[in-house]
């Protein structure tokens, strides 16, 4: 792996992933909004920095060309399909033999064998409801790009992250298939790991065509499926 990109690299988990796979030793192009751009400047001499929404199919295919793999942070903000815009465009003109890494949260399914906990099941229709009342996200978008992603026979892995927590790092998080496995009920990763696992997703073939929902592994729930196994 020699050559990545970012999309979505100004944003909170962005920036970590930038910070990780520069020091991997990757050279690294992301793609951002034009009013963010300030938000690399720690970084831009040593960065390409390409402006534009990710859901510019331009954009989106003048970044990934060339590129050994594609971190994306799929955001359900705005009611613009950018979610499944910069999916579709991600899929379509990246590499055939790209590594495709995306970023969501627990509450998308790939099986629909997920068990949720209570906390999820009551807030998500609340958060879908209002978001699409006041037009400032759409839940569904960020489902139909997972959908999308899930049929393709593209070399993807979607990571399903748990609540996220600030702080310095604990770890790359462990994983499993399902939420609802015993080795995730502490539902809380770092924000700073989530950009870890992200990035070494990248050369871990075994979770090519996976979607593993990720925890701390410093968490009580995974100690504890340490200790037992
Ligand atoms: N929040 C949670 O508790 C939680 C839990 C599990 C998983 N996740 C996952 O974590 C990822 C988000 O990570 P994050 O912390 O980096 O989020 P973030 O800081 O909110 O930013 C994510 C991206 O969204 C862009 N963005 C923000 N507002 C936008 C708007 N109105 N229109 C278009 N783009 C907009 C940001 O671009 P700019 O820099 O240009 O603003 C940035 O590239 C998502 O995949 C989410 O599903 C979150």
């Amino acid at each position: 792996m020699k050559k990545i990109c970012i999309i979505g690299v100004s944003g909170k988990l962005g920036r970590y992933m930038l910070q990780h796979a520069l020091d991997k030793g990757y050279d690294v192009t992301g793609v951002c909004r034009a009013q963010s751009v300030d938000k690399l400047s720690p970084w831009k001499d040593r960065m390409t920095i390409i402006t534009g929404t990710s859901n510019d199919r331009d954009v989106i295919r003048q970044a990934v060309s060339n590129c050994d793999g594609v971190l994306t942070v799929l955001v359900p903000w705005g009611v613009q399909q950018y979610a499944s815009g910069t999916a579709q465009a991600v899929l379509d003109f990246a590499p055939a033999d790209a590594r495709l890494v995306f970023s969501c949260g627990w509450h998308i399914s790939r099986d629909g064998k997920d068990v949720y906990p209570l906390s999820l099941r009551m807030m998500l229709p609340v958060f879908t409801f209002f978001a699409r009342l006041f037009r400032f996200a759409d839940i569904s978008d960020q489902v139909e790009a997972c959908r999308r992603i899930f049929s393709s026979d593209r070399r993807w892995t979607v990571v399903r992250c748990s609540d996220i927590e600030e702080g310095e790092s604990e770890g790359l998080p462990v994983w499993s298939q399902h939420v609802g496995d015993p080795v995730l009920a502490s539902n809380r990763t770092r924000r700073i790991d989530f950009a870890l696992f992200m990035v070494a997703a990248l050369e871990n073939d075994s979770l090519i065509q996976q979607a593993p929902a990720i925890v701390s592994c410093k968490a009580d729930s995974a100690l504890r499926h340490e200790a037992e196994h």
